[in-house]
Protein backbone atom coordinates (compact mmCIF):
# COMPACT_ATOMS: atom_id res chain seq x y z
CA UNK A 1 0.00 0.00 0.00
CA UNK A 2 1.69 2.95 -1.12
CA UNK A 3 1.81 6.24 1.47
CA UNK A 4 -0.15 9.02 1.07
CA UNK A 5 1.14 11.90 3.11
CA UNK A 6 -0.22 14.69 2.43
CA UNK A 7 -1.58 13.78 -0.42
CA UNK A 8 1.54 14.06 -2.53
CA UNK A 9 1.88 10.72 -5.26
CA UNK A 10 5.11 12.43 -6.55
CA UNK A 11 8.39 14.83 -6.28
CA UNK A 12 6.22 17.23 -8.62
CA UNK A 13 3.04 17.25 -6.33
CA UNK A 14 5.54 18.45 -3.35
CA UNK A 15 7.03 21.01 -5.46
CA UNK A 16 3.34 22.27 -5.89
CA UNK A 17 2.88 22.58 -2.31
CA UNK A 18 5.79 24.40 -1.53
CA UNK A 19 5.36 26.70 -3.92
CA UNK A 20 1.55 27.35 -2.41
CA UNK A 21 2.99 28.00 1.40
CA UNK A 22 6.29 29.58 0.50
CA UNK A 23 6.80 33.37 -0.46
CA UNK A 24 7.64 33.04 -4.24
CA UNK A 25 10.97 35.09 -3.70
CA UNK A 26 12.42 32.16 -1.56
CA UNK A 27 10.35 29.70 -3.86
CA UNK A 28 12.55 30.52 -6.64
CA UNK A 29 15.44 30.93 -4.50
CA UNK A 30 15.36 27.14 -3.91
CA UNK A 31 13.73 26.02 -7.50
CA UNK A 32 15.22 27.82 -10.35
CA UNK A 33 18.55 27.88 -11.93
CA UNK A 34 20.79 30.30 -13.29
CA UNK A 35 20.61 33.05 -16.64
CA UNK A 36 18.80 30.83 -19.20
CA UNK A 37 18.16 27.80 -17.00
CA UNK A 38 19.62 25.81 -19.71
CA UNK A 39 21.74 23.69 -17.26
CA UNK A 40 18.26 22.84 -14.89
CA UNK A 41 16.46 21.76 -17.99
CA UNK A 42 19.16 19.48 -19.35
CA UNK A 43 19.53 17.77 -16.38
CA UNK A 44 15.75 16.47 -16.76
CA UNK A 45 16.08 15.73 -20.35
CA UNK A 46 19.34 13.88 -19.78
CA UNK A 47 17.41 11.08 -17.57
CA UNK A 48 14.58 11.27 -20.65
CA UNK A 49 17.45 10.80 -23.27
CA UNK A 50 18.64 7.22 -21.25
CA UNK A 51 16.58 4.66 -21.46
CA UNK A 52 15.90 1.19 -19.59
CA UNK A 53 16.03 -2.32 -21.08
CA UNK A 54 13.95 -4.77 -18.83
CA UNK A 55 14.34 -8.02 -18.81
CA UNK A 56 11.67 -10.50 -17.70
CA UNK A 57 10.76 -13.95 -15.96
CA UNK A 58 13.16 -13.22 -13.07
CA UNK A 59 11.99 -13.67 -9.62
CA UNK A 60 11.64 -10.36 -8.03
CA UNK A 61 9.50 -11.16 -5.34
CA UNK A 62 12.28 -10.19 -2.86
CA UNK A 63 13.53 -6.57 -4.08
CA UNK A 64 16.25 -4.97 -1.83
CA UNK A 65 17.61 -1.43 -2.58
CA UNK A 66 20.04 -1.44 0.49
CA UNK A 67 23.66 -0.03 0.00
CA UNK A 68 26.86 -0.36 1.54
CA UNK A 69 28.69 2.84 1.84
CA UNK A 70 31.72 4.07 4.16
CA UNK A 71 31.04 0.60 5.77
CA UNK A 72 27.66 1.06 6.94
CA UNK A 73 24.42 0.06 5.41
CA UNK A 74 22.35 2.80 3.80
CA UNK A 75 18.68 1.56 3.26
CA UNK A 76 18.73 2.79 0.33
CA UNK A 77 20.44 4.28 -3.00
CA UNK A 78 19.96 7.87 -1.88
CA UNK A 79 20.95 10.94 0.29
CA UNK A 80 20.37 14.45 1.07
CA UNK A 81 22.34 17.16 -0.61
CA UNK A 82 23.72 20.42 1.62
CA UNK A 83 21.06 23.05 1.03
CA UNK A 84 21.42 26.25 2.69
CA UNK A 85 17.89 27.28 2.39
CA UNK A 86 15.70 24.12 4.25
CA UNK A 87 15.44 26.45 7.17
CA UNK A 88 13.98 28.95 5.21
CA UNK A 89 10.90 27.12 3.59
CA UNK A 90 10.08 25.54 7.59
CA UNK A 91 11.22 26.44 10.82
CA UNK A 92 14.08 24.33 11.33
CA UNK A 93 13.90 22.67 8.60
CA UNK A 94 17.35 20.84 8.72
CA UNK A 95 16.00 19.18 11.72
CA UNK A 96 12.95 18.03 9.96
CA UNK A 97 15.73 16.91 7.02
CA UNK A 98 17.99 15.16 9.24
CA UNK A 99 14.97 13.58 11.13
CA UNK A 100 13.84 12.36 7.94
CA UNK A 101 17.24 10.86 6.57
CA UNK A 102 17.49 8.84 10.18
CA UNK A 103 14.11 7.48 10.29
CA UNK A 104 14.92 6.04 6.16
CA UNK A 105 18.23 4.99 6.92
CA UNK A 106 20.12 7.32 4.82
CA UNK A 107 22.63 10.33 5.14
CA UNK A 108 21.42 14.18 5.64
CA UNK A 109 24.42 16.67 5.05
CA UNK A 110 24.35 19.75 6.50
CA UNK A 111 25.10 22.86 4.91
CA UNK A 112 27.53 25.69 5.53
CA UNK A 113 24.79 28.35 5.28
CA UNK A 114 21.83 26.99 7.04
CA UNK A 115 19.73 28.46 9.61
CA UNK A 116 20.40 26.03 12.18
CA UNK A 117 23.34 25.10 13.83
CA UNK A 118 25.33 22.10 13.05
CA UNK A 119 25.38 21.17 17.09
CA UNK A 120 22.07 21.90 17.62
CA UNK A 121 21.12 19.21 14.36
CA UNK A 122 23.59 16.89 16.18
CA UNK A 123 21.74 17.21 19.46
CA UNK A 124 18.53 17.22 18.46
CA UNK A 125 19.14 14.13 16.15
CA UNK A 126 21.02 11.44 17.83
CA UNK A 127 22.36 8.32 15.87
CA UNK A 128 21.68 10.24 12.04
CA UNK A 129 24.00 10.14 9.72
CA UNK A 130 25.27 13.55 9.27
CA UNK A 131 27.80 14.80 7.19
CA UNK A 132 28.55 18.44 6.56
CA UNK A 133 29.52 20.89 4.32
CA UNK A 134 31.99 23.07 3.92
CA UNK A 135 32.72 26.53 1.36
CA UNK A 136 36.52 27.58 1.58
CA UNK A 137 36.77 31.31 2.84
CA UNK A 138 39.61 33.69 1.93
CA UNK A 139 40.36 33.53 6.16
CA UNK A 140 41.15 30.02 6.06
CA UNK A 141 40.97 30.08 9.85
CA UNK A 142 37.44 31.03 9.49
CA UNK A 143 36.11 27.90 8.05
CA UNK A 144 38.99 25.25 9.61
CA UNK A 145 36.72 26.45 12.64
CA UNK A 146 33.87 24.85 10.98
CA UNK A 147 35.92 21.80 10.53
CA UNK A 148 36.70 21.60 14.14
CA UNK A 149 33.02 22.28 15.11
CA UNK A 150 31.77 19.52 12.59
CA UNK A 151 34.42 16.96 14.20
CA UNK A 152 33.57 17.69 18.26
CA UNK A 153 29.89 17.19 17.00
CA UNK A 154 30.24 13.81 15.72
CA UNK A 155 30.00 14.42 12.00
CA UNK A 156 30.74 11.40 10.07
CA UNK A 157 31.85 13.32 6.58
CA UNK A 158 33.35 16.69 5.64
CA UNK A 159 32.10 17.21 2.23
CA UNK A 160 33.92 20.36 0.64
CA UNK A 161 32.12 22.01 -2.66
CA UNK A 162 34.44 23.30 -5.27
CA UNK A 163 31.87 24.36 -7.68
CA UNK A 164 30.84 27.72 -6.34
CA UNK A 165 34.03 29.95 -7.13
CA UNK A 166 31.44 32.92 -8.67
CA UNK A 167 27.89 32.87 -7.18
CA UNK A 168 25.44 31.76 -9.65
CA UNK A 169 23.97 34.81 -12.07
CA UNK A 170 20.53 34.38 -10.67
CA UNK A 171 18.44 37.12 -12.24
CA UNK A 172 15.22 36.11 -11.54
CA UNK A 173 16.41 37.06 -7.68
CA UNK A 174 17.39 40.36 -8.59
CA UNK A 175 13.57 40.66 -9.99
CA UNK A 176 11.61 39.19 -7.67
CA UNK A 177 13.64 41.05 -5.06
CA UNK A 178 14.82 37.94 -3.09
CA UNK A 179 18.47 38.55 -2.47
CA UNK A 180 20.88 37.02 0.37
CA UNK A 181 20.97 38.38 2.72
CA UNK A 182 17.48 39.09 2.44
CA UNK A 183 16.50 42.85 2.28
CA UNK A 184 13.08 44.69 3.40
CA UNK A 185 11.40 45.93 -0.04
CA UNK A 186 7.79 46.78 -0.73
CA UNK A 187 8.07 43.71 -3.06
CA UNK A 188 9.29 40.85 -0.87
CA UNK A 189 6.67 42.65 2.35
CA UNK A 190 3.74 41.72 0.51
CA UNK A 191 5.40 38.52 -0.50
CA UNK A 192 5.54 37.08 2.69
CA UNK A 193 2.02 38.88 3.57
CA UNK A 194 0.66 36.87 0.84
CA UNK A 195 1.81 33.73 2.60
CA UNK A 196 0.46 33.83 5.75
CA UNK A 197 1.66 30.09 6.65
CA UNK A 198 5.04 31.28 5.74
CA UNK A 199 4.64 33.99 8.12
CA UNK A 200 3.64 32.48 10.92
CA UNK A 201 5.06 29.31 10.72
CA UNK A 202 8.59 29.96 9.37
CA UNK A 203 9.35 33.90 10.06
CA UNK A 204 7.00 34.27 13.14
CA UNK A 205 8.71 31.43 15.09
CA UNK A 206 12.41 32.63 14.37
CA UNK A 207 11.30 36.16 15.31
CA UNK A 208 9.60 34.86 19.07
CA UNK A 209 12.58 32.56 19.80
CA UNK A 210 16.16 32.96 18.06
CA UNK A 211 15.13 36.20 16.13
CA UNK A 212 15.80 36.96 12.56
CA UNK A 213 16.46 33.59 11.00
CA UNK A 214 20.82 33.87 10.56
CA UNK A 215 23.37 31.92 9.12
CA UNK A 216 23.85 30.16 12.35
CA UNK A 217 26.70 27.99 11.24
CA UNK A 218 29.37 31.43 10.43
CA UNK A 219 31.56 31.99 13.20
CA UNK A 220 30.75 35.26 14.99
CA UNK A 221 33.48 37.27 13.14
CA UNK A 222 30.74 37.08 9.97
CA UNK A 223 27.56 35.92 11.31
CA UNK A 224 24.80 37.79 9.93
CA UNK A 225 20.71 37.92 10.20
CA UNK A 226 19.29 37.22 6.72
CA UNK A 227 18.28 40.87 7.19
CA UNK A 228 21.85 41.98 7.53
CA UNK A 229 23.63 44.32 5.17
CA UNK A 230 25.53 42.29 2.82
CA UNK A 231 28.47 42.87 5.03
CA UNK A 232 30.85 39.78 4.55
CA UNK A 233 30.59 39.69 1.00
CA UNK A 234 34.08 39.68 0.88
CA UNK A 235 34.67 37.21 3.16
CA UNK A 236 32.64 35.10 2.09
CA UNK A 237 33.94 34.71 -1.29
CA UNK A 238 35.46 30.94 -2.00
CA UNK A 239 37.41 31.79 -4.86
CA UNK A 240 40.99 30.90 -3.76
CA UNK A 241 39.97 27.43 -3.11
CA UNK A 242 42.77 25.25 -4.93
CA UNK A 243 44.01 21.28 -4.90
CA UNK A 244 46.26 22.41 -1.88
CA UNK A 245 43.75 23.38 0.57
CA UNK A 246 42.36 20.44 -0.27
CA UNK A 247 45.46 18.35 0.56
CA UNK A 248 45.18 20.64 4.26
CA UNK A 249 41.55 19.57 4.62
CA UNK A 250 42.64 15.69 4.10
CA UNK A 251 45.69 16.18 6.86
CA UNK A 252 42.97 17.90 9.07
CA UNK A 253 40.00 15.95 8.97
CA UNK A 254 40.40 12.54 9.87
CA UNK A 255 36.89 11.03 8.44
CA UNK A 256 35.42 10.63 5.23
CA UNK A 257 36.69 13.42 2.89
CA UNK A 258 34.27 14.06 0.13
CA UNK A 259 34.90 16.77 -3.18
CA UNK A 260 31.64 17.79 -4.57
CA UNK A 261 31.02 19.88 -7.58
CA UNK A 262 33.52 17.47 -10.11
CA UNK A 263 32.24 17.87 -14.08
CA UNK A 264 35.70 16.69 -15.48
CA UNK A 265 37.44 13.59 -15.23
CA UNK A 266 40.78 14.92 -14.67
CA UNK A 267 39.50 17.12 -11.47
CA UNK A 268 38.05 13.18 -10.09
CA UNK A 269 41.56 11.84 -10.30
CA UNK A 270 43.03 15.02 -8.89
CA UNK A 271 40.11 14.58 -5.86
CA UNK A 272 41.39 11.06 -5.35
CA UNK A 273 45.40 12.06 -5.23
CA UNK A 274 44.47 13.96 -2.41
CA UNK A 275 43.36 11.38 -0.50
CA UNK A 276 39.61 12.25 -0.94
CA UNK A 277 37.43 9.19 0.14
CA UNK A 278 34.33 10.53 -2.01
CA UNK A 279 33.49 12.69 -4.79
CA UNK A 280 29.73 14.48 -5.96
CA UNK A 281 29.63 14.77 -9.68
CA UNK A 282 27.45 17.87 -9.77
CA UNK A 283 26.43 21.22 -11.40
CA UNK A 284 25.18 22.38 -8.16
CA UNK A 285 21.58 21.28 -9.23
CA UNK A 286 22.19 23.75 -12.80
CA UNK A 287 22.46 26.97 -9.57
CA UNK A 288 26.17 28.17 -11.05
CA UNK A 289 27.69 27.84 -14.36
CA UNK A 290 24.32 27.41 -16.74
CA UNK A 291 25.66 25.53 -19.99
CA UNK A 292 27.30 22.62 -18.36
CA UNK A 293 26.51 18.50 -19.08
CA UNK A 294 24.49 17.50 -16.99
CA UNK A 295 25.97 15.48 -14.43
CA UNK A 296 24.71 11.86 -15.58
CA UNK A 297 26.14 12.36 -19.01
CA UNK A 298 29.68 13.09 -17.42
CA UNK A 299 29.38 10.41 -14.76
CA UNK A 300 30.83 7.38 -17.40
CA UNK A 301 34.21 9.04 -18.33
CA UNK A 302 34.28 10.09 -14.47
CA UNK A 303 33.75 6.92 -13.25
CA UNK A 304 36.39 5.24 -15.90
CA UNK A 305 38.75 7.65 -14.47
CA UNK A 306 38.62 6.75 -11.11
CA UNK A 307 37.85 3.34 -11.22
CA UNK A 308 37.29 2.72 -7.29
CA UNK A 309 39.62 4.74 -5.91
CA UNK A 310 36.80 6.84 -4.47
CA UNK A 311 33.31 6.49 -3.61
CA UNK A 312 31.18 8.05 -6.73
CA UNK A 313 28.15 10.06 -5.50
CA UNK A 314 25.97 11.55 -8.47
CA UNK A 315 23.23 14.63 -7.97
CA UNK A 316 21.14 17.57 -10.06
CA UNK A 317 17.68 16.77 -11.06
CA UNK A 318 17.00 13.56 -10.07
CA UNK A 319 13.27 13.37 -9.43
CA UNK A 320 11.83 9.98 -9.79
CA UNK A 321 13.10 6.41 -8.90
CA UNK A 322 13.97 5.75 -12.42
CA UNK A 323 16.62 8.48 -12.69
CA UNK A 324 18.21 6.70 -9.43
CA UNK A 325 18.05 3.38 -11.02
CA UNK A 326 20.03 4.65 -14.26
CA UNK A 327 22.79 6.85 -12.25
CA UNK A 328 23.28 3.41 -10.29
CA UNK A 329 23.01 1.18 -13.22
CA UNK A 330 25.71 3.23 -14.95
CA UNK A 331 28.06 2.85 -11.87
CA UNK A 332 27.66 5.62 -9.57
CA UNK A 333 27.79 4.63 -5.62
CA UNK A 334 24.92 6.50 -4.73
CA UNK A 335 23.14 9.60 -5.61
CA UNK A 336 22.57 13.04 -3.96
CA UNK A 337 18.63 14.52 -3.68
CA UNK A 338 18.64 18.61 -3.43
CA UNK A 339 15.51 19.92 -4.42
CA UNK A 340 12.87 17.01 -3.71
CA UNK A 341 13.44 16.85 -0.23
CA UNK A 342 13.63 20.70 0.13
CA UNK A 343 10.16 20.32 -1.84
CA UNK A 344 9.49 17.92 0.53
CA UNK A 345 10.25 19.98 3.69
CA UNK A 346 7.89 23.07 2.21
CA UNK A 347 5.15 21.21 1.82
CA UNK A 348 5.08 19.42 5.02
CA UNK A 349 8.31 20.07 7.36
CA UNK A 350 9.39 16.34 8.78
CA UNK A 351 6.37 14.71 7.07
CA UNK A 352 7.00 16.39 3.50
CA UNK A 353 10.68 15.57 4.03
CA UNK A 354 9.53 11.65 4.73
CA UNK A 355 6.74 11.39 2.18
CA UNK A 356 9.80 12.41 -0.22
CA UNK A 357 12.11 10.13 0.32
CA UNK A 358 9.26 7.60 0.52
CA UNK A 359 8.38 8.62 -3.03
CA UNK A 360 12.10 7.23 -3.98
CA UNK A 361 12.12 4.25 -2.27
CA UNK A 362 8.53 3.13 -3.64
CA UNK A 363 9.77 4.34 -6.99
CA UNK A 364 13.08 2.87 -7.24
CA UNK A 365 11.31 -0.42 -6.24
CA UNK A 366 8.48 -0.38 -8.83
CA UNK A 367 11.32 0.13 -11.17
CA UNK A 368 12.98 -2.40 -10.24
CA UNK A 369 10.63 -4.96 -10.05
CA UNK A 370 9.45 -3.93 -13.78
CA UNK A 371 12.95 -4.55 -15.18
CA UNK A 372 13.63 -8.02 -13.47
CA UNK A 373 16.44 -6.87 -11.28
CA UNK A 374 15.63 -7.70 -7.40
CA UNK A 375 18.55 -5.97 -5.82
CA UNK A 376 20.37 -2.28 -6.80
CA UNK A 377 23.95 -4.06 -5.98
CA UNK A 378 22.96 -5.89 -9.58
CA UNK A 379 22.07 -3.11 -11.83
CA UNK A 380 24.26 -2.80 -14.42
CA UNK A 381 24.32 -1.05 -18.06
CA UNK A 382 22.88 -4.13 -19.56
CA UNK A 383 20.03 -2.40 -18.07
CA UNK A 384 20.08 0.78 -19.78
CA UNK A 385 19.95 2.28 -23.65
CA UNK A 386 22.70 4.80 -24.12
CA UNK A 387 22.08 8.06 -26.09
CA UNK A 388 25.12 8.41 -28.26
CA UNK A 389 26.63 11.58 -25.97
CA UNK A 390 27.13 8.71 -22.79
CA UNK A 391 29.24 5.92 -23.33
CA UNK A 392 28.68 2.96 -21.03
CA UNK A 393 31.81 3.08 -18.53
CA UNK A 394 34.36 0.56 -17.72
CA UNK A 395 35.07 0.62 -14.23
C1 LIG B 1 18.20 26.01 -2.54
C2 LIG B 1 19.49 25.27 -2.71
C3 LIG B 1 20.56 25.58 -1.90
C4 LIG B 1 21.77 24.89 -2.06
N1 LIG B 1 22.81 25.17 -1.22
C5 LIG B 1 23.95 24.47 -1.33
C6 LIG B 1 25.02 24.69 -0.43
O1 LIG B 1 24.93 25.52 0.47
N2 LIG B 1 26.14 23.95 -0.59
C7 LIG B 1 26.27 23.02 -1.59
O2 LIG B 1 27.31 22.37 -1.70
N3 LIG B 1 25.27 22.79 -2.44
C8 LIG B 1 24.12 23.48 -2.34
N4 LIG B 1 23.10 23.23 -3.21
C9 LIG B 1 23.27 22.21 -4.26
C10 LIG B 1 22.82 20.84 -3.76
O3 LIG B 1 23.70 20.34 -2.79
C11 LIG B 1 22.76 19.82 -4.90
O4 LIG B 1 23.99 19.79 -5.56
C12 LIG B 1 21.64 20.14 -5.90
O5 LIG B 1 20.50 20.63 -5.23
C13 LIG B 1 21.31 18.89 -6.68
O6 LIG B 1 20.35 19.16 -7.65
P1 LIG B 1 18.77 18.92 -7.45
O7 LIG B 1 18.30 20.07 -6.60
O8 LIG B 1 18.25 19.00 -8.82
O9 LIG B 1 18.59 17.60 -6.77
C14 LIG B 1 21.89 23.90 -3.06
C15 LIG B 1 20.80 23.59 -3.86
C16 LIG B 1 19.61 24.25 -3.69
C17 LIG B 1 18.44 23.88 -4.55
Amino acid sequence: MSDTTLGAYNIFDLREMAMRRTPKGVFEFVDRGTEDEVGLRNNREAFERIKLKPRTLIDVSKRNQEIEFFGHQHKMPIGIAPTGTAGLLWYQGEIALAKAAAAAGIPFTLATGSQTAMEKVAEAVPGARLWFQLYMWPDRSLSHQLVERAKNAGFEALVVTVDGAAAGNREYNMRNGFTMPFQYTRRNIWDVMKHPRWMFGVLARYIMTTGMPRYENYPSAIKNKITGLPMGRASLRTDSLSWDDLKQLRAMWPRKLIVKGIMHPADAVLAADCGADGIVVSNHGGRNLDVTMAPIEVLPEILEAVGKRVKVIVDSGFRRGSDVVKALALGADMVYVGRSTLYGVGAGGEAGAARAISIFREEIDRVMALIGCPSVADLNTDHLVLPKNVKAPQR
